[in-house]
C-alpha cells in the first residue's frame, strides 16, 4: 500500500483538498498490472475503463515501465526549443507509419484538437480566401477548453460558459446530405471522431466517411479526423482511418498513444502545413518523456500486432455480448475494435455501473441508456468472459 494511503485520516483530509468536479466513489486506487487496479483496501478491479480508453497496453505495461525508466535518467526534460532524440524517433515512427506527413506533439487531446483548428483556421486565411467555419457533428466530443466545448455537439454544453467561441456549425453524425447543405464559402475544415466515443460509440458509416473525403476535395477544404479516441490502435487499426481507406488531412491522437503517460499529437499532410515560428508551441510538447512514451507504445503495437489482436477480442466480445443481450434485455451491441457499446433497456446504467463496482468491475455509461467498454488492447478472453459473467450479475441484481 501507497505511504500516502496508509491512513483514513490522510485519506479523508486529501479528499477535501480536491476541488469537485465529478462524483467518485470513496475507494483510493494505488496500484495496477494489466486489466486489474487495487485499491488502497487491496481490493481488485477488473478495469474495463481504463484510464478512459487510454491504457492501451494495460497498467503498468512492462515495456513502457523500463522505457520510461531509462529515459527518466538520460534525459528528463530538454526544452520546447531543442531537438531530443526520443522526439525524431517518435515523430518519423508515426509519421512512417501515418498517412500524413508532419507532427506536432502536446500533452492532451483537447490541446492538439486546439492545435488542428489552428491549423485549418490558418489554411483557410491562407488558401480559401479567409474561410475560418468547421462543420463538427451533434453528439461530437473534442474537449473541455473553451473552444473545444463550442466545436462538441453535446447538448448539456449548449448553454455553459457563454459566450462560445464562433466559427463553429453543427449537423446529424452520419448525414452526408446535412454537411453538404452546411458548406459554404465560409468552411475551411470538417471535423469529425470516426467512432463517437463520449456521445456513445457510434460508428461513422463507410458512405459517410467516403463522402466526406468527396466533398473535401471537390471543395477543396480539409477533413479533421479525431482520433483521440479511436486511434493507437483501438479499432483494430493502428487509427480509425485505415477501417475505412479514407485519408484525413488532419489527423489528432491522445489518449492510448502514451498508454497512461501523457502524451497527444495532431498529424498534418505537408501541404496543409502553413504554420510559421510562433504560430503553435507548449512548455511541455515533445519532451523526452512523453515522446520516449509514444514511441515504445506505438513500436510495441506495431511489432506485437495489437492492433489486429483488438480487432479479434472486439469481435470476441461483441459476440458474447449479444449472446448475454438475448438473456438480459440488452440491445444494439455495436463498436469497433475494443470501443463496444450496448443499449440498456432503461435508464439504468449509473445503478449498473454502481452494482458492478461493489462487484469489481469498472464499466461506464456513456448515457443514461448505455455502458461502454474500453478495456486494455492486451486484454485476455479470460478477462473479457470475467467482465460479462460480473455484469450478467450486476444486470440481474438491478432489474
Ligand atoms: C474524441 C475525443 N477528442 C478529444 C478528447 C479530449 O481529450 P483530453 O481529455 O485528453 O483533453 C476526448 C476525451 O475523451 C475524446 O474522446
Amino acid at each position: 500500500m501507497s505511504e500516502l494511503a496508509s491512513t483514513p485520516e490522510m485519506l479523508s483530509s486529501a479528499t477535501e483538498s480536491i476541488m469537485y468536479v465529478v462524483t467518485r466513489p470513496e475507494q483510493v486506487m494505488v496500484r495496477g498490472k494489466g486489466s486489474y487496479l487495487w485499491d488502497a483496501e487491496g481490493n481488485r478491479y477488473l478495469d474495463f475503463i481504463q484510464g478512459w480508453a487510454v491504457n492501451s497496453l494495460g497498467h503498468c505495461p512492462p515495456v513502457l515501465v523500463r522505457a520510461i525508466n531509462k529515459q527518466m535518467k538520460e534525459l528528463l526534460n530538454g526544452s520546447p526549443a531543442l531537438l531530443n532524440d526520443q522526439m525524431i524517433a517518435a515523430a518519423d515512427l508515426l509519421v512512417k507509419n501515418s498517412c500524413l506527413d508532419k507532427i506536432w506533439f502536446g500533452n492532451s487531446g483537447a490541446e492538439v484538437n486546439e492545435g488542428a483548428i489552428k491549423l485549418a483556421r490558418k489554411y483557410g486565411a491562407e488558401h480559401l480566401n479567409g474561410a475560418y467555419e468547421i462543420i463538427t457533428a451533434n453528439n461530437s466530443f473534442h474537449g473541455r477548453t473553451l473552444g473545444l466545448m463550442s466545436a462538441s455537439g453535446k447538448e448539456a454544453w449548449h448553454k455553459l460558459f457563454e459566450p462560445k467561441v464562433p466559427g463553429f456549425v453543427h449537423v446529424n453524425f452520419n448525414s452526408l446530405n446535412a454537411v453538404v447543405d452546411a458548406v459554404s464559402d465560409r468552411t475551411c475544415a470538417i471535423m469529425m471522431e470516426p467512432i463517437q466515443g463520449e456521445g456513445g460509440v457510434y460508428v461513422a458509416s463507410q458512405e459517410f466517411m467516403s463522402g466526406l473525403r468527396r466533398l473535401c476535395d471537390e471543395k477543396g477544404i480539409l477533413l479533421i479526423l479525431d482520433e483521440v479516441q479511436t486511434g493507437a490502435g483501438r479499432t483494430g487499426q493502428l487509427f480509425g482511418y485505415q477501417n475505412y481507406n479514407v485519408e484525413p488531412d488532419i489527423m489528432t491522437l491522445g489518449k492510448g498513444l502514451g498508454s497512461g503517460f501523457p502524451v497527444a499529437a495532431f498529424l498534418a499532410k505537408d501541404h496543409v502545413c502553413v504554420f510559421e515560428a510562433g504560430d503553435q508551441g507548449g512548455t511541455f510538447g515533445g519532451q523526452p518523456l512523453a515522446m520516449t512514451a509514444a514511441y515504445t507504445v506505438i513500436k510495441h503495437m506495431l511489432d506485437k500486432n495489437i492492433p489486429d489482436r483488438a480487432r479479434r477480442r472486439g469481435n470476441f466480445l461483441k459476440k458474447k455480448l449479444r449472446k448475454l443481450a438475448k438473456e438480459t434485455g440488452l440491445s444494439n451491441v455495436r463498436g469497433t475494435g475494443l470501443l463496444v457499446a450496448v443499449d440498456l433497456p432503461h435508464d439504468q446504467g449509473a445503478a449498473v455501473v454502481a452494482n458492478a463496482f461493489d462487484k469489481g468491475l469498472l464499466i461506464n455509461a456513456p448515457k443514461p441508456n448505455a455502458l461502454r467498454f474500453m478495456p486494455a488492447l492486451t486484454v485476455s478472453n479470460a478477462e473479457l468472459d470475467e467482465m460479462l459473467s460480473i455484469l450478467k450479475s450486476a444486470l440481474l441484481s438491478v432489474s
